[in-house]
């Protein structure tokens, strides 16, 4: 078999001729980007050849120069007979940096939050007294454990796992019989979880998690008080499979690579897992509730089910309301024989992520008043409605929101820029960082920021181009392209903590731009399907990773959210990890979740003509129509002409 030696990591691989490049750089632990899927469009996964011969069908995309330097992409090269070295640029780091991991319950009005009253998990801690073994009975310890359970719940069947089996005999035997049961009631049986010797009902561990195309976060909750312990939150470690949903199920084609981003987001979940539950004295074994949403795709590649039919016509997915399923089968690092949830979706392209987040708003109560729920992320979601219908339908935003595909960007993180002002006269920035620190990147609220700010004053037109008539200290111009520098480098205050300038190129606001204009252009198509108008909304929550604020002025002076009355705007944060928490602390919740999405019609955009023109219109800032924005102006503020300073020109 050829071997391949790797550059600079100094690798040695061997592979059966025939093997891909790719897969066998990622078979060696080799990290390698590949935003794309691997379906040779992104140019992220070029590596070169310096010694051996290969296969490759990428030569005739790559420029003339590189591919007489070696330069291939790994994911349409095959390995030959030949040994082959091979330099692999190494990954960037993603700018991730602790993450501000808050609770965001507060973002949620309280009256929809679930109540005392409504704390009803589903798993719970039973304490039972078992009574000891007698010779005359002939009673098991199981049957003795059976009875005492069935004399608190009822005469239901009662299932147990092995392990109960197992922990039964010591556990009856302890504390006088005193045993504390995790179980679940079903309507027609008990099963069983975890038995444990004595009284440790004060210890009741559930799991709250968002699995986002782009990110992953979780929530350690206390359930005897449904109270919020930890969160932490992450890069999806599929990010290098592909940077979108599409570019996911494409790169799952074959069986070892599904099986690859299904390990991929386990090990995501379960290192956050850990990380939440380090400090608190709570083993991760303790957790028996767990509730997963995410989109649909995301829901699939977590069961390691096949996605390909997502996105084939008539785009069916395997599964759309997944059945309880055992953590240990999943592979969730928690007890293994607890039941987990995941949210159900309602479509291919609305999920779990969707009727979770809908929980967090008037869309999930009584209310004639119509409301509109925005998820932006890497996928934008939206629903429209009130008490009786509601409509949704998804959008492709691509994630510069949520920091990735934007050069310098990283999700609000410490070291985020989330906050930047522009001075009219110079165009230089004024920034705040999350965490005060030194700058490592700029998050979505600071990419919104910026632009807004860019425009107003000026320094943007609304193509999204700089003004190159006027010298700005902060915009570097170089042949066709331009950028501008938010923090140079050095080592004075304001300067990048990174060893690169913090900036924002023109092409990376593009990026933006097509992103506001996917999320603002579904909006307004799906409202005026309807036959409704945005000025017909109540409220209209925006849900997404923004991190501790979203600034509604520049993200509607951006065009991403339509120019309406403020007060009818609510920021409500992850609202998919907030509604897995309500789902978590309460089966009230999950039943609203599951009568909500039945009650749900999926509305497919992209067959409709108009799509492409509603969005063509708005890739402009803030909208090419702006009486659509009545309320933004720009000012321009040039510096004064020769007449104007009293200069005679010659
Ligand atoms: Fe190879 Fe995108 S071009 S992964």
């Amino acid at each position: 078999m050829p071997t391949i030696e790797c550059y600079p990591c100094r690798k040695l691989i061997s592979v059966a001729p025939g093997t891909e490049l790719l897969a066998a750089l990622r078979q060696a632990g080799i990290e390698v980007d590949a935003s794309c899927g691997g379906k040779g469009t992104c140019g992220k996964c070029i590596v070169r050849i310096t010694k051996g011969e290969v296969n490759s069908s990428s030569l005739g995309t790559l420029p003339g120069t590189a591919v007489a330097d070696g330069y291939v992409l790994a994911c349409r090269t095959l390995v030959m007979q030949t040994d082959l070295t091979v330099e692999v640029p190494e990954a960037a780091p993603r700018q991730g940096g602790k993450f501000s991991d808050t609770d965001e319950t507060h973002l949620v009005r309280s009256e929809l939050l679930p109540k005392d009253a409504d704390y009803d998990p589903l798993a719970v801690k039973w304490l039972l007294i078992v009574p000891p073994p007698q010779l005359e009975s002939g009673l098991s310890d199981l049957d003795r454990l059976t009875r005492a359970l069935q004399r608190d719940w009822g005469k239901l069947r009662v299932t147990y796992p092995l392990q109960v089996l197992r922990a039964v005999a010591g556990a009856v035997r302890s504390h006088l019989g005193l045993v504390t049961v995790t179980l679940v009631k079903e309507s027609d049986h008990i099963h069983v979880i975890r038995l444990e010797p004595g009284d440790t009902t004060t210890r009741h561990f559930g799991l709250a998690v968002d699995v986002g195309t782009t990110t992953v976060a979780v929530q350690l909750i206390d359930l005897t008080c449904a109270q919020i312990l930890a969160t932490r939150t992450d890069y999806n470690g599929q990010i290098s499979c592909g940077l979108d949903v599409i570019s996911r199920i494409n790169y799952a084609r074959r069986p070892e690579r599904l099986e690859e981003l299904r390990t991929r987001i386990l090990e995501t979940i379960n290192r956050l897992l850990k990380q939440a539950a380090a400090g608190l004295d709570v083993d991760p074994g303790e957790i028996c509730n767990a509730v997963i949403s995410g989109n649909t795709t995301m829901t699939h590649l977590l069961l390691g089910l096949n996605p390909e039919q997502i996105r084939l016509h008539p785009y069916t997915p395997t599964v759309l309301q997944p059945p309880y399923l055992d953590a240990g089968d999943i592979g969730l690092a928690i007890h293994p024989d607890s039941w987990v949830c995941l949210s159900p979706c309602v479509g291919s392209y609305v999920g779990g992520d969707i009727t979770a987040g809908i929980l967090c708003t008037d869309l999930a109560t009584a209310t004639e008043e119509l409301s509109l729920f925005v998820d932006i992320g890497t996928n934008g979601e939206l629903v429209i409605g009130n008490k009786d219908f509601l409509v949704t339908t998804a959008c492709s935003a691509g994630p510069a929101f949520e920091g990735a595909g934007i050069e310098c960007g990283m999700r609000a993180a410490v070291g985020a820029i989330e906050k930047i002002d522009v001075d009219p006269a110079t165009g230089c920035a004024r920034f705040a960082t999350i965490g005060n620190v030194p700058p490592k990147g700029i998050c979505g609220s600071g990419m919104i920021d910026l632009l807004a700010n860019l425009y107003t004053t000026g320094w943007l037109d609304a193509g999204g181009k700089f003004d190159r008539s006027r010298p700005s200290p902060a915009i570097e111009v170089s042949g066709r392209r331009a950028r501008y520098i938010i923090a140079p480098t050095g080592t004075t205050e304001g300067c990048s903590s990174t060893d690169k300038p913090i900036s924002i190129s023109e092409l990376d606001l593009e990026n933006i731009i097509r992103a506001k204009a996917a999320i603002y252009s579904a909006c307004a198509l799906l409202l005026h399907q309807l036959n409704l108008d945005f000025a017909d909304l109540a409220n209209v929550y925006i849900a997404g990773g923004f991190g501790r604020f979203l600034d509604l002025e520049k993200a509607i002076t951006i065009g991403l959210l339509p120019d309406i009355p403020r007060e009818k705007f609510h920021y409500i944060g992850n609202s998919s990890l907030l509604g897995s928490f309500m789902v978590a602390v309460s089966q009230r919740f999950r039943q609203r979740q599951l009568e909500l999405a039945a009650r749900m019609t999926c509305v497919e955009l992209s067959t409709d003509p108009a799509y492409m023109d509603e969005y063509t219109a708005a890739l402009f800032l803030p909208h090419t129509d702006p009486t659509r924005f009545p309320s933004i102006r720009q000012t321009i503020i040039r510096p004064p002409l020769p007449a104007e300073k009293g200069e005679v020109p010659a």
